[in-house]
């Protein structure tokens, strides 16, 4: 039986390929997709949703917009790694569903009370929608399986130097979602680092001779060159599919249990994850933490869902 699933994204160029993920892999069932500013702005982030809903061949799934900024403080895109549209890159001009008429929260609470059975929520953006989610509709949180979020490191990080980009971003919505008590994945740049979009991988989606094969390509190669520019990087890591794929597959994915705290005052740290793997603090873990992954089925598991999508040319 499929997994039923929710993913809230900021799309984003990886968070494009995890939408590719679900909706090409029969092992989910993609309920809906929320979305979040970060990356770009909501508003963005939610027409980039929709565009690639409709370019899966899926833009039956229902999308809405949620929050436009943090619970605390401002808004900072992310426009130097993702462009002025948030999926700089190809030509995605062409016309777009509409988002449902309903707050992101609200979806997600009809889609969970809906399902008939626990549901798990995959975040791939800041993690605002999900905290509001968690606070102003606690009926349903029993029915969340769990939450498995991109976002965080177990070493440094990528917006400040211990600091990744989604937590950083809404460090209070991330210290909600981890003091829920709710099973907790989270997927960091430890393990996201690993999955390189080489030349080898744009080449195989342009093996796909799809119309989206090309689209995934042109991501990867804009992708690609903001990563060289910003961090010197030679290849792109390319996070937010995984955190999809630990769903899929759990054995894609290893983890330890850890506790795991939000720096939320620190003058150079805030929004920093703090993970105690060798549990020196004596707390309890309230969080799986990805420490492995197995690179090569990853890959596969992601070329193999793209390849299905689109058979036009
Ligand atoms: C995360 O930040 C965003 O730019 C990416 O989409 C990913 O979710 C990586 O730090
Ligand atoms: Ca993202």
């Amino acid at each position: 039986m499929a997994e039923p699933v929710i993913i809230d994204c900021d799309p984003g160029h990886d968070d494009a390929l995890a939408l590719l993920l679900a909706a090409g892999d029969q092992r989910l069932r993609l309920l809906g997709v929320t979305t979040v500013a970060g990356n770009q702005t909501l508003e963005k982030t939610t027409r980039n949703a929709l565009r690639i809903l409709a370019l899966a061949g899926v833009p039956d799934v229902p999308v809405a917009a949620g929050c436009a900024r943090p619970l605390v403080g401002e808004l900072t895109v992310a426009e130097d790694i993702h462009g002025a549209s948030g999926l700089d890159g190809p030509d995605l001009d062409g016309p777009v569903g509409e988002a449902a008429g309903v707050h992101a929260a609200e979806l997600m609470r009809r889609l969970i009370a809906g399902a008939g059975g626990p549901v798990t929520l995959i975040a791939t953006g800041p993690l605002t929608n999900v905290a509001l989610l968690l606070r102003a509709h606690p009926e349903v949180v029993p029915r969340v399986r769990r939450v498995v979020f991109m976002g965080g490191s177990t070493e440094r990080g990528n917006t400040t130097p211990y600091g990744e980009f989604n937590i950083v971003t809404d460090p209070e919505a991330a210290d909600i979602v981890l003091r829920s008590g709710l099973p907790v994945t989270m997927i960091g740049l430890n393990v996201t680092h690993q999955a390189l979009a080489t030349e080898e991988v744009i080449a195989g989606f342009l093996a796909m001779g799809t119309r989206l094969g090309v689209i995934c390509a042109e991501l990867m190669t804009f992708f690609a060159s903001a990563y060289r520019r910003v961090f010197g990087f030679e290849h792109p890591p390319v996070h937010d599919p995984i955190a999809v794929a630990a769903v899929l597959d759990p054995s894609i994915v290893r983890t330890v249990a850890a506790p795991v705290a939000v720096e939320l005052a620190g003058a150079y740290t805030r929004g920093a994850t703090v993970v105690d793997l060798h549990r020196r603090t004596g707390r309890t873990p309230n969080a799986e933490v990805a420490v492995g992954l197995d690179v090569a089925a990853f890959w596969r598991l992601l070329m193999d869902a793209v390849g299905r999508l689109d058979q036009a040319p």
